[in-house]
């Protein structure tokens, strides 16, 4: 049966350009990697395009920081993006980057017939700006005292101590990330997308099937809670494109980021010769599918198809969402080595080890896949080494003892047959992105195949010159059968298919061709296709991991909480900003109304005294303290608390109440000196 030609684009989202890939982010390449792979293999007219993520405050901060100019760093980043990929087995038909020609102009497009239709509005709003540095501060780079539980050094607009969320500009003692400095409050004039006027719209977007259920629901709660227009202005200084006839404004970097998916489309089909218009007017026939991350789901769901229906494109087929990485359980974390880049990754383990194993954990759904790295080594040895690779293994010998040519007939057409007619199942597995019920299926396959080798006893049979002709037919009932199953797993294992069509001198190997046998057929050698994956390699990544000091940058993607940012670790740098400082205990008085303050007054060397709040009250009492030295974190912003503002932290050690320790430098300190 043949189908309609199908015409389909696909995107992964587009990584930042200012760190590296790691594991959490490789999930969702390999999960594309995997769908268009598959319906290449099918034969389907699949492109797969993807881009470095090149604009923002994040990105132009880093550069800074390096020393580069913006220019300079996103493009050693895509080098090294497009070297992980390509090293993962993942196969773009274009990744290009959203600083290009052709995402400068189709974002001015899609803006300015937007701003034709009437749905860009303009406002002055009031926002912080660092009077030092001379910008204006998005949320994330504002930091302060939460203004409900008092914890110091939140970010920006929610607390991560007590969960509240508020305006960056009610944090109490806010201060700049960047410089320090505080910030002031600030006029600006912003431009808006008129979301609000895309309602019926988008709750019809939402009834559309586009989305996966859990999704809709997400969304619909927006949609019920209300839209709000969405600023798509930034102000100078910014990495990005200047707004046509708003000079020192820029777009900001989450509206012209999805255009980016256009943009290297549309510089893909100026090199194929495929024709951009038919895949993006209205009521095309092309399919669209944007893969991305939970965190994600607003613009994509809400923001990208309103835009796209404003300036009269057409809207994505869907949009495939899935979850986060976890491992070993938890959150990805720098200080336990489990913040794997995939460069780490590269240096110990196959890729291809990776890729069988998310795919033998995923499926259409958003959960969180857990990378449990014992169940790694076990699954990968116990269904690659142990199962799939078995089947040659035990039978490519004896066909090269006995002259190195399948036979012209199968001893169990049947165990075949059967295993030919799991194909449209495990097809229609891969296209609903059920990857883990089609890696059991294959399994279960290679069970069978397995199964029939050890009740036939080959090896046994082998001893009896009489027997060759049945052995040779037991083995090309394997082989066939293991024939099969390379086609079917090749979209998760391109590489190890690649060596076995070698093995089976077979061009490569497509959907259809599971209809036929491989019969009357000469075999190369037969040699290892895969190794079995050793713990100790694991364990030596892990140690690796934990040693590097790169690690994922912040971004400017919302939901930080959801961000895998480690919070076990800083860097040199963060630790280089707190200045200890030795200092003597003036004063030391009880605190009325709290049973384990103390009220310090304390010289560090200023000539001004500080008051620093201490919950050491359980184990000293005022009059020991007073006179003796203690190490002081003198750069604490200052923090408002019930009994007046501590301006500053001394350090003890020990787990708190009667035993805990003030940390005393040795005699021969004096209060003022740093502490290194
Ligand atoms: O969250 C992120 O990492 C963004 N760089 C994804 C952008 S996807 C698309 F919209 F460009
Ligand atoms: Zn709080």
């Amino acid at each position: 049966m043949s189908e309609t030609p199908r015409k389909i684009l696909v995107t992964s989202a587009l990584p930042y350009a200012n760190g590296p890939i790691h594991l959490g982010h490789l999930l969702e390449y390999i999960q594309t990697d995997i769908w268009v792979r598959f319906h290449k293999l099918r034969g389907r007219d699949c492109t797969y395009v993807c881009a470095d993520d090149a604009h923002g405050t994040a990105i132009m901060l880093k550069a800074e920081e390096r020393g580069l100019s913006p220019e300079a760093l996103i493009e050693q980043v895509k080098a090294e993006h497009e070297r992980d990929f390509s090293d993962f087995l993942i196969e773009f038909d274009n990744y290009y980057t959203t600083h290009s020609e052709e995402n400068r102009q189709l974002a001015e497009e899609i803006y300015t017939r937007n701003l034709d239709g009437g749905f860009i509005t303009q406002k002055t709003i009031k926002q912080l700006y660092d009077p030092e540095r001379g910008m204006f501060l998005a949320d994330r780079f504002v930091c302060g005292t939460c203004p409900r539980c008092q914890a110091p050094g939140q970010y920006g607009d929610n607390c991560e101590a007590c969960g509240a969320t508020y305006t960056p500009a009610e944090l109490k003692a806010p201060y700049s990330a960047i410089s320090g400095a505080t910030p002031v409050e600030k006029e600006t004039t912003q431009l808006f997308f008129d979301l609000p006027r895309f309602e019926s719209m988008l709750r019809e977007w939402l009834d559309s099937g586009a989305l996966q259920e859990s999704v809709a629901n997400k969304l619909r709660e927006w949609l019920d809670e209300g839209l709000q227009p969405w600023d798509i202005s930034r102000e100078a200084p910014y990495f990005g494109f200047e707004i046509p006839g708003w000079p020192g404004k820029y777009f900001y970097v989450w509206m012209d980021a999805p255009v980016g998916y256009m943009a290297s489309f549309r510089n893909y089909c100026d090199r194929a010769g495929l024709d951009f218009e038919e895949y993006w007017r209205v009521g095309s026939h092309a399919e669209l599918y944007h893969f991305i991350g939970k965190d994600i789901v607003n613009f994509h769901g809400l923001f990208w198809p309103a835009m796209l229906e404003g300036a009269g494109f057409r809207q994505p087929t869907a949009l495939f969402c899935h979850g986060f990485v976890t491992v070993n359980g938890a959150k990805m974390s720098k200080s336990r080595g489990t913040f794997i880049m995939a460069r780490t990754y590269l240096e110990h383990l196959q890729p291809e080890y990776l890729r069988y194993y998310f795919a033998a954990r995923l499926g259409s759904g958003v959960e969180d896949l857990d990378l449990n790295l014992d169940d790694f080594v076990q699954r990968v040895n116990s269904d690659l080494v142990g199962k799939l690779v078995n089947i040659p293994s035990r039978t490519a010998n004896f066909v090269r003892k006995l002259g190195g040519t399948l036979p012209a007939s199968l001893d169990n057409e049947e165990l075949v047959r059967a295993t030919q007619q799991r194909a449209e199942r495990i097809a229609e597995l891969y296209e609903e992105r059920e990857y883990a019920r089609a890696m059991r299926e294959i399994m279960a396959l290679a069970d069978q195949a397995n199964q029939y080798i050890n009740e036939q006893e080959p090896w046994k049979l082998a001893k009896d010159p009489d027997s060759a002709e049945r052995v040779l037919a037991i083995c090309a009932t394997a082989i066939n059968v293991f024939r099969l199953l390379i086609i079917y797993i090749k979209p998760v294992l391109p590489e190890l298919a690649r060596n076995a069509e070698a093995f089976l001198q077979v061009d490569p190997l497509e959907w259809d061709d599971h209809r036929q046998l491989l019969l009357d057929h000469p075999l190369r050698k037969f040699k290892p296709l895969i190794q079995r994956v050793d713990e100790k390699q694991v364990h030596a990544m892990l140690e690796a991991s934990a040693s590097a000091t790169t690690g994922q940058q912040a971004t400017e993607a919302p939901m930080k909480e959801e961000s895998e940012d480690d919070g076990d670790l800083i860097n040199i740098d963060d630790f280089l900003k707190i200045r200890l400082r030795v200092a003597r205990i003036l004063k030391a008085e009880e605190v009325e109304g709290a049973d384990r303050l103390l009220r310090l007054t304390l010289d560090a060397g200023e000539g001004q005294p500080r008051t620093v709040f201490a919950g050491i009250r359980e184990k000293y009492s005022p009059g020991e303290l007073e006179g003796r030295l203690t190490a002081l974190v003198a750069n604490l912003a200052p923090r408002k608390m019930k009994f007046g503002v501590s301006e500053g932290m001394v350090l003890a050690a020990g787990p708190g109440g009667r035993d805990i320790f003030l940390l005393s430098p040795d005699d021969g300190a004096e209060p003022g000196m740093e502490i290194r």
